[in-house]
């Protein structure tokens, strides 16, 4: 029994797909949430800005004595690869378990990836699934806007702007008939429905956000680390008053208490 909260961060709301998967799995765990509201998009800068902001997010959730960190950012991940370890506790991060599920998922083979233009530019998930699997084919789309799209609350399946946008950034990915699609950034589940529509039936969609949270349980289970209280903290960079509005759709739920406002240059 372990009662020390998981500490779960991203750029912003996209991290609360995997909060909300992670507290249906675990309703007991205690969870610190840090989204960088001040400083999101993280996926339009350079793999220099991306590192130094994801090691302050970390050094502020080791601050709240956490017993696991959760990088619910696939664009920390890609840019991060392999430098995720040697923080005192498992840091469990969104893209490896995706990478997994795509594998399982898939009959042809074909896999489409859409992510922030960090993690296009960055390959890693290419990389991955080919390592895991050579014959794989693999093609990525960048899709930038969704990010804010979704910051902004535009996640509504009927949403005009967001449906624009997405059949725009999906034409290719449909062209190319992949039979598996990564979410391979944990925003992209807050509009789920709309891309499943558009891609149709026969494609599986994987939710890094949610296969993320699969990773943290099973790694919770297999350490002993399992235990706590179900409480939830929540922490911004910038304005909690706008913080809690957009995650209430996000996560299926209010939150608890008023986000808290944490000055994340001085970690
Ligand atoms: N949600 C993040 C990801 O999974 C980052 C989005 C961003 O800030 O650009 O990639």
């Amino acid at each position: 029994m372990d009662s020390r909260p998981v500490g779960i961060f991203d750029s912003g709301l996209g991290g609360l797909t995997t909060v909300r998967e992670l507290r249906r799995l675990m309703p007991q765990e205690n969870i610190v949430y840090f989204g960088d509201t001040g400083r999101v998009p993280y996926g339009t800068r350079s793999r220099e800005i991306i590192r130094r902001y994801a090691v302050q997010d970390i050094r502020f959730l080791l601050s709240r004595e956490v017993k696991m960190i959760v990088a619910a950012c696939n664009t920390v991940a890609a840019a991060l690869a392999g430098e995720l370890d040697g923080w005192g506790v498992p840091v469990v991060e969104a893209l490896t378990p995706a990478v997994r599920a795509a594998r399982r998922a898939t009959r042809t083979g074909r896999i489409g990836v859409i992510g922030t233009s960090a993690t296009a530019r960055s390959g890693a998930y290419d990389r991955a699934l080919r390592e895991l699997e050579p014959g794989l084919e693999v093609l990525t789309a960048p899709c930038p806007l969704f990010v804010p799209l979704v910051e902004n609350g535009f996640a509504q399946r009927e949403n005009p702007v967001t449906r624009m946008v997405a059949e725009q950034y999906l034409a290719p990915v449909r062209a190319f008939k992949p039979d598996v699609l990564i979410l391979g950034c944990t925003h992209y589940p807050a509009i789920k429905d709309l891309l499943g529509e558009l891609m149709g039936e026969g494609v599986t969609l994987i939710d890094s956000g949610q296969e993320a949270a699969r990773e943290a349980q099973a790694l919770l289970r297999t350490r002993g680390l399992e235990g706590g209280e179900g409480s939830c903290e929540y922490c911004v960079s910038d304005s909690p008053a706008d913080f809690a509005e957009n995650a209430c759709a996000i996560l299926g739920e209010r939150i608890p208490a008023p986000a808290v406002k944490i000055d994340i240059e001085a970690f």
